[in-house]
């Protein structure tokens, strides 16, 4: 192996450059050439290929986003598109490839081993935490970060009016934002994809709560199937009128900032790890850490995301609110 290259993709996630460093300098320690996409698989194709150099990663490790900038490729789901991407690669002689993204990169991935002989390591990084074969995906921690800093601050308000708020966090398929973050703020309630929201369920709930409780904040997952923070809001508001409510959606605060130490230890760890991976002959395997153990998960493994979720957690979460 003489040359990897390395590319971001998906939703950002802080910590990205924390990985991107690691797997730029291990690579050049081991006498590798290193190669930055831009773009994700878009520049792939469309041959956006930078050289990178121990200095093109200085003073990145605290910085949020991606130098290597991101994207959702389109044009990499048609077989069209794959076919460029690999062309382009064999051009700059890539011999090795590091992807760092989440869930829809590894997708990616796995369709393009079907063309593609280079091999092929990710690195998890997703402020969703949605994938097997890892503790904390880089980003997941700084997000959840974001989130209870945020509502902290909603909390004060909400105590002060006495208030119910509906505050939404992202997670189009998967709830673990809204759970680990529901547990750090003290939430009275999560709503999340990977179960069953019932309304009348929740207004029970939130009518039998502790009566002299001032303030009631419901952490609602995006992707949850009864809707949105505002629609749930809403049912909600027409079954007791009495609650003064208000919504708060958190969006895309969300997946930036500095990434938090564990997002930075993290990303240099499985970066690091990424290259003497493929150094090793393996390949179509995500780099995670379980345990405080670097672990290697096949792709198509690493995207179950649904077996994810720990229902002792939303137990527990339920027990503390009271
Ligand atoms: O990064 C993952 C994620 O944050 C999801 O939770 C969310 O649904 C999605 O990205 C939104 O990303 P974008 O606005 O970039 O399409």
């Amino acid at each position: 192996m003489k040359k990897i290259a390395v590319f971001t993709s998906g939703g950002d996630s802080p910590g990205m450059n924390a990985c991107i460093r690691a797997v730029v300098r291990t690579a050049i320690f081991h006498k590798l050439e290193v190669t930055g996409i831009m773009h994700g698989y878009d520049g792939m194709i469309k041959n956006e290929f930078i050289l990178l150099h121990p200095k093109s990663v200085a003073n990145i490790i605290q910085r949020g986003g991606t130098i290597l900038k991101t994207a959702r490729s389109k044009e990499f789901l048609t077989l069209e598109g794959r076919k460029k991407a690999l062309e382009n690669l064999k051009k700059h002689d890539v011999d090795g490839i590091v992807a760092i993204g989440g869930d829809g990169t590894f997708r990616g991935a796995l369709e393009f081993a079907k063309i593609c002989d280079i091999p092929f390591v990710g690195c998890p990084g997703t402020i969703d935490n949605d994938l097997i074969g890892t503790d904390f995906t880089i980003g997941y921690d700084t997000a959840i970060n974001t989130v209870v800093d945020a509502v902290d601050k909603i909390r004060d308000t909400a105590e002060s009016h006495d208030r119910l708020f509906f505050v939404e966090v992202m997670g189009r398929d998967a709830g673990l934002i809204a759970l680990r973050s529901g547990i750090g703020v003290g939430a009275e309630c999560i709503l999340i994809p990977e179960t069953v929201t019932d309304i009348d369920e929740l207004t029970k709930r939130l009518k039998s709560g502790r009566k002299n409780k001032s303030s009631k904040i419901i952490i609602v997952a995006e992707g949850d199937e009864a809707g949105g923070a505002f629609t749930i809001a809403e049912q909600v508001k027409k079954r007791l009128p009495d609650y003064d409510t208000r919504v708060t959606i958190l969006g895309h605060i969300q997946r930036g900032g500095n990434p938090s130490a564990m997002d930075r230890v993290n990303g240099s760890r499985i970066g690091f790890s990424a290259v003497e991976a493929l150094l090793a002959g393996k390949q179509g395997v995500m780099i995670g850490v379980i345990n405080k153990k670097i672990t290697y998960t096949p792709f198509a493994n690493a995207i179950k995301h649904t077996q994810r979720l720990d229902p002792e957690l939303i137990r527990m979460l339920e027990i503390l609110s009271l």
